[in-house]
């Protein structure tokens, strides 16, 4: 799979002088002149630029560590706070890699969380969540979304893989990329502050091939977009598909379903599923049907015309460069949501099988529909559909792709 490295002007609003350090990974400037203070207890550190040319402003952008608690292995896990020069903050877990907190202001200025999570590891790994599997903020590989039957025949050899969504393998298998540790390191680039992961996924594991060894890099930007670096590198060829699973409520303070929220995908057409949610391989178009979202639609608008909900891969117009994936608005809060990719398609998923059994952060609890997800992507069960993009990633290449989620407000 030839992997071009490409970053967004539309998601971070950079200058050219900025967009050249980021692309030639010189985001090492700032981290020198980053200074780490004293943490206030021997469990936390605070990294800190002030870099005005990166921030545009005296205020600094801080990544922070703190004790997220321990897993039911005994491994302590941290959490990462990225602060922005606004205010604007993402909160990381190295469990998962997963995004547990996101603050974000409405139209009057006034900033609140904006996503679905827990505030201990503990809500994490907790019989309901296990039972349920919702994902929540995580990480996800090594192939997101499902394999048909859990198994693929890559260079002529069959390899199964853990079945764990009945019949199929979903979002990396029985322990996918969302339940490891991962290493992490905080830090603060030219563009905002960052917190970078890494796991070296073994050959075998879970059924795929290949020693994987696999780098995020989570940046707040200094114009409010949170933006994710997929790295990958290979020493056997194998499927790779990785993504974030975040369930989003623009008005999550006020509001306990997403269905107000006005959805724009710019896409023509969708993969058909079975009653598996595998693709059959047909890219149906969507126009005269409840998947058509090429003009901004309630998500509550036509959704009881969808048996279950929405929980399809909208094949985007454009497929490489970066481009648009999805646009949302909440008109209580004024939020809106801009999500920038370079992969070919987004799974649009509305929480359908949340169920009220999860009680979250501030115990709000979970209903159906509570969170929704843009999960750019591959198609699902790609390997399996020669028609479909490739998602090998071979030895001597390398996977490199960028989402940003991008916030405003709208008045
Ligand atoms: C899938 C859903 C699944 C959810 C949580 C989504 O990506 O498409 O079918 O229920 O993840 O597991």
């Amino acid at each position: 799979m030839p992997i071009i490295r490409r970053y967004s002007l539309l998601a971070t609003g950079l200058s050219s002088a900025l967009l050249l350090a980021a692309c030639d990974h010189k985001t090492s400037t700032s981290q020198e002149a980053a200074t780490t203070k004293a943490p206030a207890d021997s469990s936390a550190t605070t990294t800190t630029s002030t870099d005005s040319a990166a921030t545009n402003s005296k205020v600094a952008s801080t990544a922070t560590s703190a004790s997220f608690g321990k897993t039911t292995d005994g491994v302590e896990v941290r959490l990462f706070d990225l602060t922005n020069a606004h205010g604007v903050k993402a909160t990381i877990t190295n469990y998962g890699g997963t995004l547990t907190s996101l603050l974000v202001p409405d139209k009057s200025g006034s900033l609140s969380d904006v996503i679905l999570g827990f505030d201990n590891v503990s809500g994490y790994q907790s019989p309901a969540f296990r039972k349920s599997s919702p994902y929540f903020g995580a990480l996800i590989g090594r192939y997101g979304n499902r394999i048909k039957g859990g198994k693929f025949t890559l260079d002529g050899k069959t390899y199964s893989l853990a079945k764990n969504n009945g019949p199929n393998t979903l979002h990396g298998g029985t322990v996918g990329f969302n339940q490891k540790v991962w290493a992490a390191t905080p830090g603060v680039s030219a563009d905002g502050p960052t917190l970078t992961l890494k796991y070296l996924s073994k050959d075998g594991e879970e059924g795929y091939p290949g020693n994987l060894n696999v780098t995020v890099v989570y940046t707040l930007t200094n114009d409010d977009a949170l933006r994710i670096d997929y790295t990958a590198t290979t020493d056997k060829a194998t499927p790779i598909n990785l993504t974030n699973h975040t369930y989003f409520n623009l008005d999550l303070s006020r509001s306990k379903d997403v269905l107000a929220h006005q959805v724009t995908l710019p896409a023509d057409r969708y993969t058909v599923v079975d009653a598996t949610l595998i693709p059959t391989g047909e890219l149906k178009p969507v126009k005269g049907t409840p998947f058509d979202f090429t003009t901004p639609h309630a998500i509550g608008e036509r959704i009881a015309q969808v048996p279950g909900g929405y929980d399809h891969n909208w094949v985007l117009n454009q497929a490489s460069g970066q481009h648009s994936a999805a646009t949302v608005y909440e008109p209580t809060s004024g939020r809106t949501m801009e999500v920038t990719t370079d992969q070919p398609g987004v799974q649009f998923y509305t929480g359908n099988f949340l169920d009220g059994t999860l009680t979250g952060k501030g115990g709000v609890v979970y209903g159906k529909h509570a969170g929704f997800c843009l999960e750019t992507q591959h198609f699902p069960d790609s390997p399996n559909q020669p028609k479909f993009p490739s998602t090998v990633l071979k030895p001597g290449e390398t996977y490199h792709t960028v989402t940003a989620y991008k916030f405003g407000v709208r008045k």
